[in-house]
């Protein structure tokens, strides 16, 4: 590891992560009303020959989600949003997931199944994992730790060449 990159005591994680958005409007109702990010901050910038909206929501600790809303600033495709079924990847591989509860997961799924978003749920072990598809066709993941990880660095960089021990599919 880089000496200089050692000492990650003051780091805070994320400040944001950026997607584009299809739909800004359908993207709000989406993570506001339904996942319960509250927006924070619309930045509207002109760029070259035209503009683009950048829109933050706050995951809870003060981190953001942030979408980009695209207007003409070089993109070739505005629905093309898919961030790996558009680069040719199963939908679940490039994800967002955020940390929550079993509570407020069981409250954000309700709400998601009762506005027609299908969610499916998956135990990892370490973790439980509800899933839904955003409108921007990225998989949204909510993970509650069961109890969560421990870090293990040793056994970590030793398996960074490893492959499975078993043949067990993973459908
Ligand atoms: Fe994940």
């Amino acid at each position: 590891m880089s000496k200089d990159c050692s000492d990650t005591s003051q780091a805070t994680g994320f400040h944001h992560v950026a997607y584009a958005c299809r739909d800004i409007h359908e993207n709000h109702r989406f993570y506001e009303d339904l996942i319960g990010l509250e927006l924070v901050k619309t930045e509207v910038t002109p760029y070259g020959d035209g503009f683009f909206r950048h829109t933050f929501y706050d995951t809870g600790d003060g981190s953001c989600l942030a979408f980009f809303d695209l207007h003409g600033v070089g993109e070739e495709d505005k629905d093309r949003t898919d961030i790996s079924t558009g680069l040719g990847m199963p939908l679940w591989v490039n994800h967002i997931a955020l940390r929550r509860n079993e509570d407020q997961t069981a409250v954000i799924t309700e709400r998601l199944q009762e506005a027609g978003h299908g969610t499916y749920t998956l135990e990892h072990g370490w973790c439980r994992s509800t899933y839904v598809t955003d409108p921007n066709g990225i998989s949204l993941e909510f993970c509650v730790d069961t109890p969560g990880f421990e870090p293990d660095r040793q056994r970590a960089l030793e398996l960074l060449d490893a492959i499975p021990e078993s043949t067990v599919k993973v459908i």
